[in-house]
Formats: C-alpha cells, sequence, structure tokens
C-alpha cells in the first residue's frame, strides 16, 4: 500500500509540516523505513503503475491529439527552475504514476449507472441516497480556482456501494451542460476497493452524461508529478479530540493556458503539482468557473447513509478536534488573485435532516495557528432520506 509522503499540517504540534522523508530519515518511525532505506519510494506496486508522461491516457481524449503537454504551471514563479532539479522517488524519469484500475469494481463505477456526487447547486433536484452539507458561493462572478486545508478523516461507511468525501467544487454552465471539478479526499469502497481515505478528484465536462470520471481514470487528466498522483493514500489521519492532520488542496486556473492545475500540499515546489484537466476537455470552465463549493457529501444505500467528515457533528462546544473542518478557505477571484473567501458571498446549504448532518461557518478565525475562514462540518448520517 502506498503513500507516506504528501506534506501534512499538524495543527496541534505548532502548525508545522512534518514531512514524511525527512521524518523516517531523523526519527526512524518504522513504517517508513522499509520504503527510505535506500533513499526510494516504493516503485510500481498494486497500486498504481508508472506510464510513459507523453503516452498516458489523458491523450487518448479526441479533444487532446495536438495538446502540447504543460510541465509546470505559469504561475508557480520558481517552477521551472525546480522542475530541472526535481527527480521523482517513484517512477524513472519521463515517466509519472497512474492509478491501477481495479477493473472488477470499475464496472460498476461510472457516471451513467452510478450518480456521484452531481454538483447540487444546480442539479435537477433531489437524489435519493446522495446528501451534502456545503459552504457555497453565491455571488455571480467568475472564479479562477479555489483551495482550502481540508481535514484528514476516515468516516465509517456501512455498505460497498456508499461513500463518504470531503471535497471542494468549481462549477460553470447550466445543468445539463454542466462543467465541474471536484477534488479533495474520499473513502469510495467501490472506487478503491478498500475503505482507506484516498485523494480524490473527478470532472465532468456534460452535467455528468457522457464526459468525466474519478481521477485519471479516462481520457482527461494530465498527470506531470512523478510522485503523487490521485487514488493515493495518506500517512496520517485525524483522531477526534487528538493531533489534526489537514492537507492544502488548490484547484486553480493557468492564466497562459486556460488549464486548471491540481495542487496538493503546503508546498510551493513543484513537488505539489500534480497535473491538471486541460482547458480543451471543457466548455464552460475554460472561461473560468461560476460557482464554488466547499463541504462533504455522501452516498448512502438501503436507505442508510454513511458517516460524514469525521462522524461527529459541527457544535460550536467541540467545534476544534471532534468535528472534520476546512480552514483558510480560499478562492481565486477574476484577477487571478488567492483571497481569503468573503462571508458575505457565501451559504451554508444541507440537504439533509440536522441530525444526519451539519455545518457550521464561524467566518475568519484562528484555529491554533492557523488563521482564516473556518467551518466544521459532518455527522454520523443515519437514516437522512425521510
Ligand atoms: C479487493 O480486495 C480484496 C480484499 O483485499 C481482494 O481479495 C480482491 O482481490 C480485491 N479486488 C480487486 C479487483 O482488486
Ligand atoms: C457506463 O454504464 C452504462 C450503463 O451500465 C454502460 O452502458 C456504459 O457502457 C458504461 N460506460 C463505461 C465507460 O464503462
Ligand atoms: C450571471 O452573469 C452572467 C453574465 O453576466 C449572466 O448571463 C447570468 O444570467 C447571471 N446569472 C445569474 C444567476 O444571475
Ligand atoms: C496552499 O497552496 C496554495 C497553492 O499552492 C498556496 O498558495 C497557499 O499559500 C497554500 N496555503 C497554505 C496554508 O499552505
Ligand atoms: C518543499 O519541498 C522541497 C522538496 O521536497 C523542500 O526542499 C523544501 O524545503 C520544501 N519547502 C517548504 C516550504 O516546505
Amino acid at each position: 500500500m502506498a503513500l507516506y509522503f504528501f506534506l501534512i499540517f499538524s495543527l496541534f504540534v505548532g502548525y508545522n509540516v512534518v514531512d514524511g522523508r525527512s521524518k523516517s530519515a531523523e526519527d526512524g518511525d518504522p513504517r517508513l523505513r522499509h520504503v527510505d532505506l535506500k533513499g526510494s519510494l516504493p516503485m510500481e506496486d498494486d497500486d498504481f503503475q508508472c506510464v510513459d508522461i507523453y503516452k498516458q491516457l489523458a491523450f487518448q481524449h479526441p479533444l487532446l491529439k495536438n495538446h502540447k503537454i504543460q510541465l509546470y504551471p505559469s504561475f508557480s514563479k520558481n517552477s521551472r527552475k525546480i522542475r530541472s532539479s526535481y527527480v521523482g522517488k517513484r517512477c524513472p524519469p519521463g515517466k509519472v504514476p497512474v492509478q491501477r484500475i481495479k477493473r472488477n469494481h470499475m464496472r460498476s463505477e461510472n457516471f451513467t449507472n452510478a450518480p456521484i456526487a452531481k454538483f447540487h447547486q444546480l442539479s435537477n433536484g433531489y437524489y435519493p441516497g446522495h446528501h451534502y452539507a456545503t459552504l457555497d458561493t453565491v455571488r455571480n462572478a467568475t472564479f479562477r480556482g479555489a483551495g482550502s486545508l481540508i481535514a484528514l478523516y476516515n468516516p465509517t461507511l456501512q455498505l460497498e456501494n456508499q461513500f463518504s468525501m470531503a471535497l471542494i467544487w468549481v462549477a460553470s454552465g447550466p445543468p445539463s451542460e454542466l462543467n465541474a471539478i471536484a477534488i479533495g479526499w474520499a473513502v469510495h469502497p467501490s472506487l478503491y476497493n478498500d475503505t482507506l481515505t484516498r485523494a480524490t478528484a473527478y470532472w465532468t465536462a456534460d452535467g455528468y452524461k457522457k464526459t468525466g470520471c474519478y481521477n485519471a481514470m479516462c481520457p482527461g487528466f494530465v498527470q506531470v508529478n512523478p510522485d503523487h498522483y490521485l487514488g493515493d493514500g495518506f500517512d496520517e489521519m485525524s483522531t477526534i479530540g487528538g493531533r489534526q492532520f489537514a492537507m492544502n488542496f488548490t484547484v486553480k486556473q493557468d492564466k497562459s493556458t486556460g488549464h486548471w492545475w491540481l495542487l496538493i500540499s503546503r508546498n510551493t515546489s513543484l513537488d505539489h503539482i500534480i497535473g491538471y484537466w486541460p482547458k480543451e476537455i471543457f466548455t464552460h470552465l475554460a472561461d473560468g468557473a461560476s460557482m464554488v463549493s466547499y463541504g462533504g457529501t455522501t452516498r448512502g444505500s438501503n436507505g442508510f447513509s454513511p458517516s460524514m467528515g469525521s462522524g461527529y457533528h459541527a457544535t460550536t462546544k467541540y467545534k476544534f478536534g471532534r468535528a472534520c473542518f476546512f480552514v483558510r478557505i480560499r478562492i481565486i477571484n477574476s484577477m487571478y488573485e488567492e483571497t481569503d473567501i468573503n462571508a458575505d458571498d457565501m451559504q451554508t446549504n444541507c440537504d439533509a435532516p440536522p441530525d444526519c448532518y451539519t455545518l457550521l461557518y464561524v467566518g475568519y478565525q484562528e484555529v491554533l495557528n492557523a488563521k482564516g475562514h473556518y467551518f466544521a462540518f459532518g455527522g454520523p448520517g443515519g437514516m437522512c432520506d425521510a
């Protein structure tokens, strides 16, 4: 199993960054030592394989036949320099890691027969068994991206065909043509054949009808990072009342190319640049997003919805360290500037009864050492369709 190398925030230890690699070198964490002995990450295994960067699935997309791959975003100032000195530890030069598809499970996992988290602000109504608790933009504006630290938890599911995710969405267009990208984490057994919390994303360019998929499972998403990929796991989870770990997720449009980049972790080096969704695969999103949402979503089964977030409700009493949370919630405005969200432009939405899930947005807060816009969300689930 994979992946110990996403950078992590530990809010209870002075908000330091803990890097799996340096940590293993310094204190010999036994779980890390086996992969770090020779100074390398695990090579191909059950979870991923290394593929030629120019021959990845992305380029089978009919609109990407003549696509010129972009190796680093134009907004990352030092990226050209870093790229030339950045040698991947997982895949050999010229190759990138791609999640292995677990065929048995993927058959039932496409947008036609397995409704994913449809973007609720513009969906045509209510999908039984599907729920969300989100903080959404209300102002009609153009957004060039969004980001937040998202606490890492591992909510419990009852059945294989359920899922529970914590995501940031950017979207644009009318429902039948909806363009959307969602990024964050998911516990999703029918996708991953396990109950781990994994870095997860999906996209659509037509309201989830024929285009799009999770991660890089269909032509579209271009992977450039030689180490970190969608579907990867995390080395640490937050515990109720204990240490809180969070990842910095960002999706951001490139001003010069129009592509939508995925950045995960805090590090401003190339290390966190995972890849991008080319603007060619979109219609509306090519011109920016008109809506942004942050929060949790679940799919239930047999009338029963699973836990969201940590499984605990957002309450003022236990606002920190019990419910899952987003903090330092950011938006990238029409000028491509990264700013805090504005409370006046946001509203909270939840389509489930309050005993299932809640979301508590408290605006700008100092959460231990992390200052920024903050909300807690989640709950135990239950019979939420009633
Ligand atoms: C799913 O996981 C089970 C238990 O670990 C394993 O036996 C099975 O082979 C996996 N299925 C696929 C398609 O990978
Ligand atoms: C998705 O599911 C539908 C309905 O079962 C099926 O017709 C279609 O071929 C599937 N698409 C893919 C890409 O597997
Ligand atoms: C948002 O603005 C666009 C462009 O000005 C306009 O076409 C659209 O109708 C507006 N939408 C809403 C919901 O006001
Ligand atoms: C999160 O990542 C974004 C994009 O790289 C960066 O601008 C921002 O400063 C990061 N935030 C934190 C708290 O690390
Ligand atoms: C980012 O990661 C690189 C390579 O892993 C490391 O050299 C650098 O110190 C890190 N920077 C920060 C701000 O953590």
